[in-house]
């Protein structure tokens, strides 16, 4: 192997370091801020609040290499490109450099330091639409390096790059390499045609999309690139296959060795196995445990997707999945957080595999049963999911081999009235998290940390602290620990007290420190099971301090006024206050 991940990253970081860029921390699978999604799904995620105009601790150029999750892909795991958990190179400008020294840096990197020949190289521009117009500068710039115009092409929605919900986002210029070593590329790029793979975008990040769907320009212009560390390392090295990296490899040579089995014949089940076995391991590293539910539900499915195509390669029994999993941790040896909850994860995956044994067998025949008729009705689905643990994607799977029907609709029905039932469990879930980084929830996310510090001051009582919080555009929630209501002239005490802090005009500043060194200086913090090696406090002035992931807003002043709707009691020893800027 020519170039390795380790290598890779490190030629990726030190680059970018000699360009000015401060490394941040590879962050958590599950985003700190962001209850929309389930799982970080590019390295821009967890800088979500800096590209929206809050400073950056270590300034505006940043770099770093970010583990994802790309849910949407696991049906399509199996051929030579796709995977559920992969790493992304990263770096980026906060209103810093913009396009021409972007591209720039991109292909200083791709060409010179990785060697990127330009008769492989072809690029790919914006070509305009009603949200923003023709990118002929990028087209101008890259040009001006040596592109040919033939391999430079024009492309809409593949050139628009944003998040599935709201955040920021923009046009971008893709970068691809021709990867057949047989055949020389075409003088003409066809982005079309598969034999070119896209190893890096370049996002110019001008605008934001709110929750109406709405582009608002941005008042930042940022940057904002993302490169996959596999497929990179697969076209260095002349790989047509990215399970064939050393990020792969490994597991797929130990798959062979423990089934017995070759790859070549059985490339789809092993690259799925191997696959999912990565990203439970990375998603388990990151503090969650199968369950039926959001993360839990996705690394459920994943491990018993695994399963069951370990049981096609001839397996049986249990403890199917660690032998495996042990690759993981060596091809991840860098990965701290993970080598230290080693032993935490081989258990929890023995529990899985344990609590899925017994009760497959009686679910496969439950399920030759139901499907006499050739149909699967909602209520069967269900009842395979529910006691018999059949992850809902797992019995179509089955089923479409046996070329039987599952009515999936009828199934939704069904989770939905058995939910409504369970809501009060399951509500209240992202109880800590944001509903979207508008202005209006950023706003109100600070005044929320006021008045966090309010409570404690007014109430005269230090043991107060969140029990949970909740905001919307409209409003904030925010729910306490204590043990009575609050009396009006309390309720107006804290309003004045939030107040008064507003009208002083105070900054809102940001930090990076480790866990330890933010409880050294008093930062309140409830959520310490997500939190990774370093962590972000904000301070407003002196009189807040919180770790927090943001996003906040730079000053006090910008809040308006605040005001309390309602004070009720939540739960026993729980209070909960309903609030609003004005
Ligand atoms: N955020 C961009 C991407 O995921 C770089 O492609």
């Amino acid at each position: 192997m020519k170039i390795g991940r380790k290598e890779l990253i490190k030629k990726y970081i030190d680059f970018f370091k000699s360009k000015n860029h401060k490394e941040i921390k590879n962050s958590s699978l599950i985003p700190e801020n962001d209850p929309t999604v389930l799982f970080t799904t590019a390295g821009m995620h967890p800088i979500v609040p800096f590209l929206l105009g809050q400073k950056h601790p270590l300034g505006k150029r940043l770099v770093n290499v970010q583990r994802c999750i790309r849910t949407g892909d696991i049906d399509d795991v199996g051929d030579t490109y796709h995977h559920t958990f992969f790493e992304m190179l990263g770096n980026w400008s906060l209103g810093d450099y913009f396009k021409k020294e972007a591209i720039e840096m991109t292909f200083e990197f791709q060409t010179k330091i990785l060697k990127i020949p330009l008769e492989r190289y072809a690029v790919t521009c914006f070509s305009g639409n009603k949200n923003a117009p023709k990118d002929e500068e990028s087209a101008k710039v890259w040009h001006s390096l040596g592109i040919s115009k033939d391999r430079i092409a024009f492309l809409e929605e593949d050139n628009f790059w944003q998040l599935p919900g709201t955040g920021p986002c923009g046009p971008c210029t893709e970068q691809f390499y021709w990867k057949p070593n047989n055949k020389s590329a075409p003088a003409k790029f066809n982005p079309e045609d598969k034999n070119w793979v896209e190893i890096g975008n370049d996002v110019l990040m001008q605008y934001v999309k709110d929750e109406k769907g709405k582009y608002n320009l941005a008042k930042q212009q940022n940057i904002d690139f993302g490169g996959g560390v596999e497929r990179t390392i697969a076209t260095l090295n002349g790989l047509e296959d990215n399970y064939l990296t050393d990020c792969f490899k490994p597991i797929i040579d130990e798959i062979e060795h423990l089934s017995g089995k070759k790859y070549k014949g059985n490339e789809k089940e092993m690259r799925i196995i191997a696959d999912h076995i990565k990203a439970s391991v990375m998603i388990l590293a990151d503090g969650i445990t199968p369950s039926n539910t959001e993360q839990g539900y996705v690394l459920r499915r994943l491990m018993r997707r695994a399963i069951m195509n370990l049981r096609k390669l001839g397996f049986v029994g249990t403890d199917l999945i660690n032998p495996i999993a042990r690759k993981v941790f060596e091809i991840y040896s860098d990965y701290e957080h993970l080598q230290k909850k080693k032993e935490e994860i081989y258990d929890e995956i023995n529990k899985e595999e344990e609590r899925f044994e017994k009760t497959l067998e009686q679910g496969l025949r439950e399920f030759e049963k139901m499907s006499k008729d050739k149909k699967i009705s909602g209520k069967e689905a269900f009842l395979l999911f529910q006691s018999y643990g059949f992850p809902l994607e797992m019995t179509q799977e089955i089923a479409k081999e046996k070329k039987i029907t599952v009515d999936v609709s009828d199934f939704k029905k069904e989770l939905t009235k058995h939910q409504e039932l369970s809501r009060t469990a399951t509500e209240g879930k992202f109880k800590s998290g944001l509903a979207d980084n508008s202005e209006a929830t950023t706003k109100l996310h600070t005044a929320t940390h006021l008045l966090n510090q309010a409570l404690r001051e007014v109430l005269h009582n230090k043991e107060i602290y969140q029990k949970g919080s909740n905001i919307t555009a409209e409003r904030a929630r925010f729910d306490f620990n204590f043990d009575r209501k609050l009396t009006e002239q309390e309720i107006k005490e804290i309003e004045k007290w939030v107040n008064d802090k507003i009208k002083k005009k105070i900054p809102v500043v940001c930090d990076e420190k480790t866990v330890e060194e933010a409880k050294k200086h008093g930062a309140q913090g409830v959520f310490e099971h997500k939190y990774g090696d370093k962590v972000r406090v904000y301070s407003i002035g002196e009189v807040s301090k919180e770790i927090c992931a943001g996003p906040h807003v730079n000053n006090t002043s910008e809040l308006g006024h605040f005001k309390i709707l309602k004070e009720e009691s939540s739960a026993s020893g729980v209070r909960r206050i309903k609030a609003v800027l004005e």
